[in-house]
């Protein structure tokens, strides 16, 4: 009875690698470290619906997608629900509307039942015939996701239908509303025997603890294992009549009819009302020595709400527990199969001094500002603890000329100077780009480090995706000099990348020379006298780098901060003339229209091509920075830059997460797992309705010699006497040059924008 229709094997050819690497030869690899799972055997990957995360859930897309890109042993789970005349099919809810279009084809479809005594209003499967389901499309039910593949046709699939069309490894049915059936006069008991006589069923799961029992004379000889569910604590079980909570302390009781047990993973780690983990409970030991395996449910990789120790790294999330001391649980149940796949294959008992597969400068982004306010000792010391390789300073220039590492020149975005004395010093600074901004230049180095606190920038705050908020005032701004001094003394630290902007503005308006202060602090700090730490110096100045050129030890680094999308020879023999390196945007690699990938330029091959070393910016863990082909996985967002363009570093404010991607072991394979290859661009677009196609966007510009070329750096006028007067602005500005716009904050603005215009539709 299959209902197939559009039968593309889309993923192996399309959607994925371009090594389109066979997932073969897994089994021959030798394990090389115990699993504290109950048997010993690494964890599972349960995909809910497939790949969820992505497609329409329990849809054929997610399914496949499922199948080729997780473990070889990935088990698909199907959510199965009864239709009228008794089909099963897959469907993630009780109500049909809640995943397809049923509300727009049968408009009068929908009806009133209590479910577990509650009434709800809904289009439920009991009142429709599995053939009434045939006009029936799929689409996404979590608004976060992208809507994009609503309109491209995929129907209801019947359990066997899932079976045949993806030829799962291992099959998981979960039944989460018998009562609601037998109330119908549906046997869900019926058609789960008489399917398990045509395909193998691995497990079943129920949170119904009689209709476990009502089967388990069927399967106690069969190899299908079956699974009690827990639902929240304080749930009412119907048939014990007590809760899950209390139901948990009795797991003897739960032996007698199941062999595992599934639980929210709240209940392993549970979180308290700041989204700070708390330490583990006994969950899953007390369920080992009963017996029980234990799989933990819940995980997805667009979760706002994954707790703040994670540093929103899924990976770190899985790891917590597959990956420590005490236990490993023997299955997740994840929406994004492919992150606890890398997960358990790629990233579990790699310590921290495992072997580096690739190489990769990972460059700090203001230090570990993702966990702590950028640029201050304790981003530093994160980062350096992280393994960062080049820790950065953005220097800007306090109104005594001293030197100090901040991420922006205007105080208000990375410190709490609004809160202070200080917030009526706020002006315009059309030089600057600013509209009403507080200036590094405008206060002195003690009246910034004994005032103001710094504060942790929050990027992605309209989503409500926070940064480790206990710690967003915490540690200490610090001068250039202390800055060099902290990253010469940390051995594992192979150099330091020095920021310069505005060094024109500076010196014409503010009579301040960044350029000599930072070769002064380099020259106090003996940096000139050593060659353990690599010395970069990084502008979107060419007249900057050109100031530096004489040194010839140092590695210039030319920023090129406009998303392009492609560039001349001449313009690449003209940034030779003052760079070695060049940092491009991941929108100059792999150009996006509305988040989706549509392509891949040549500017990293062009610039290798001519020995210049390409780094790319800027990585973040949050899911709303990566374009949706990256399976909202900061991993795979790293891989596909490093594996498909073999770009040379980079730059993070969560340095953590691309140190642990270089000390992956898939990387390592002869053949290299999927869940490890890169994703192919412009391969999720091709799977859109035309009509759900993203309007495509003016593409970027190209990068020509006039962008790069600059007038030589003023020179550094007398200071102005500082005077209460005010007037400054009604000065003439500084001779117009050429290039680049300050765009860095509309950047990362409108990738943000993107996102939300499609969150809201
Ligand atoms: C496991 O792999 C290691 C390294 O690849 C190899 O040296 C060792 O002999 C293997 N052990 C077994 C039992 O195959
Ligand atoms: C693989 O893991 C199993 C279970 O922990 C263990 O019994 C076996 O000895 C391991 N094999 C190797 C080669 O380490
Ligand atoms: C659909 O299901 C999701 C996930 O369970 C739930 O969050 C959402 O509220 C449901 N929507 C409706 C309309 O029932
Ligand atoms: C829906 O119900 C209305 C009135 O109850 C009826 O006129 C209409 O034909 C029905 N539509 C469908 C599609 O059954
Ligand atoms: C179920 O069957 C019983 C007995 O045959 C009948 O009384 C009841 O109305 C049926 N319920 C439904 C929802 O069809
Ligand atoms: C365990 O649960 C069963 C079924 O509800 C109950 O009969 C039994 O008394 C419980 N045992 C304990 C120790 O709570
Ligand atoms: C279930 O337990 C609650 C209190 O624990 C009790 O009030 C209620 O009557 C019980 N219901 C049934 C059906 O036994
Ligand atoms: C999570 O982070 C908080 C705040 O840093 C810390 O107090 C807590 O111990 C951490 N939890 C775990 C399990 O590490
Ligand atoms: C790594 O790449 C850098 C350039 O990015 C190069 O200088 C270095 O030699 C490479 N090291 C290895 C081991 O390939
Ligand atoms: C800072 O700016 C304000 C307003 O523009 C001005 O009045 C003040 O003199 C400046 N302070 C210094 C130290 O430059
Ligand atoms: C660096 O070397 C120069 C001479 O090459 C020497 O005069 C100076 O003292 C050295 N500075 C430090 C900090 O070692
Ligand atoms: C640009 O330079 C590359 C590498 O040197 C060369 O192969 C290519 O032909 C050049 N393109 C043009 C248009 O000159």
């Amino acid at each position: 009875m299959y209902k197939q229709q559009f039968l593309v094997c889309l993923f192996s050819v399309v959607l994925l690698s371009s090594l389109a690497a066979l997932v073969a030869a897994q089994g021959s690899r030798n394990n090389t470290s115990r699993w504290q799972t109950l048997k010993g055997d690494p964890p599972l990957v349960i995909a809910r619906g497939g790949f969820s995360g992505m497609f329409p859930d329990s849809g054929q897309y997610a399914y496949q997608l499922a199948v080729s890109i997780g473990l070889p042993n990935v088990v698909v789970w199907c959510d199965v629900q009864l239709t009228k005349d008794g089909s099963g099919i897959c469907f993630p809810d009780l109500r049909l509307e809640n995943g397809s279009n049923i509300d727009d084809i049968f408009k009068n479809g929908s009806n009133a039942y209590p479910v577990n005594g509650v009434p709800m209003r809904g289009w439920f499967s009991v009142d429709f015939t599995f053939n009434d389901l045939e006009p029936v499309n799929l689409k996404q039910r979590i608004y976060s996701r992208a809507p994009n593949f609503d309109g491209t046709p995929q129907q209801i699939l019947g359990v066997e239908d899932v079976v045949g069309l993806v030829k799962p490894p291992s099959l998981w049915l979960n039944v989460q509303h018998d009562a609601f059936f037998s109330q119908h006069n549906l046997s869900m008991r019926t058609f789960i025997i008489s399917l398990s006589r045509r395909v193998i069923v691995n497990y079943i799961s129920s949170p119904e603890v009689n209709f476990l029992r009502s089967i388990i004379a069927r399967f106690r000889t069969s190899r299908t294992k079956l699974i009690f569910q827990f639902l929240a604590p304080d749930e009412v079980e119907p048939l014990t009549n007590q809760t899950y909570d209390s139901l948990l302390r009795n797991l003897t009781f739960i032996k007698t009819f199941a062999s595992g047990i599934l639980v929210p993973k709240y209940y392993i780690w549970p979180v308290d009302n700041s989204l700070y983990l708390q330490p583990h409970t006994s969950v899953v030991s007390d369920a080992h020595k009963a017996g029980l395996e234990v799989f933990a449910s819940d995980f997805l990789n667009d979760d706002a709400h994954l707790p703040y120790n994670y540093s929103y790294d899924p990976v770190a999330e899985y790891l917590s527990y597959i990956d420590n001391r005490d236990f490993s649980v023997d299955g997740v149940l994840s929406d994004f199969p492919i992150t606890p796949s890398e997960a358990i294959d790629c990233f579990s008992h790699v310590g921290k001094n495992g072997k580096e597969q690739v190489n990769l400068s990972v460059i700090s982004f203001e230090g570990a500002s993702g966990d702590y306010p950028g640029c201050t000792d304790r981003a530093y010391s994160k980062a350096i603890s992280d393994g960062v390789d080049v820790l950065d300073c953005p220097v800007q220039m306090t109104n005594d000329g001293i030197a100090f590492c901040l991420g922006s020149i205007n105080l208000r975005e990375r410190t709490n100077v609004d809160e202070t004395d200080f917030s009526n010093l706020a002006t315009s600074n059309p030089d600057l780009n600013f509209d009403s901004g507080i200036y590094t230049y405008n206060l002195t180095w003690s009246q910034i480090h004994s005032t103001l606190r710094p504060a942790i920038y929050n990027p992605y705050a309209n989503f409500s995706l926070y940064r480790n908020p206990i710690a967003r005032n915490d540690g200490n701004f610090m001068q250039l000099s202390d800055f060099l001094d902290f990253a010469r003394n940390a051995s594992s630290v192979s150099g330091v990348l020095i920021s310069i902007e505005n060094a024109g503005y500076l010196a014409e308006k503010q009579g301040l020379g960044v350029t000599d202060a930072v070769l002064d602090a380099l020259s106090k700090t003996g940096y000139n006298n050593q060659t353990a730490k690599n010395i970069m110096v990084k502008s979107s100045d060419s007249a900057v780098l050109r100031k530096f050129k004489s040194r010839s030890n140092y590695e210039l680094v030319y920023l090129v901060k406009e998303d392009i999308r492609d560039i001349t020879n001449s313009t690449i023999s003209e940034i030779k003339k003052f760079a070695s390196s060049v940092v491009i945007t991941k929108e100059s690699v792999f150009p996006l229209d509305k988040a989706f990938l549509t392509t891949q330029t040549d500017v990293v091959p062009k610039l290798q091509a001519f020995g210049l070393h390409v780094y790319v910016q800027l990585f973040r863990n949050e899911f709303v920075s990566q374009p949706w082909d990256f399976f909202s996985d900061p991993y795979v967002e790293i891989n596909t830059h490093v594996s498909f363009m073999e770009i040379n570093g980079v730059i993070t404010d969560f340095p953590a997460t691309a140190v642990k991607y270089k000390r992956n072991r898939c990387l390592g394979y002869k053949e290299v797992p999927l869940y490890m290859s890169p994703v192919l661009p412009g391969s999720l677009i091709s799977l859109m309705a035309p009509q759900f196609l993203p309007p495509a966007e003016a593409p970027n510009p190209i990068l020509s010699e006039n962008d790069v070329v600059e007038p030589p750096l003023p020179a550094v006028v007398e200071k102005p006497p500082t005077t209460d007067t005010g007037n400054s602005s009604t000065a003439p500005g500084p001779a117009p040059r050429n290039g680049q716009p300050t765009i860095v904050a509309s950047m990362i603005l409108s990738c943000v924008a993107v996102l939300a215009t499609l969150l809201l539709c």
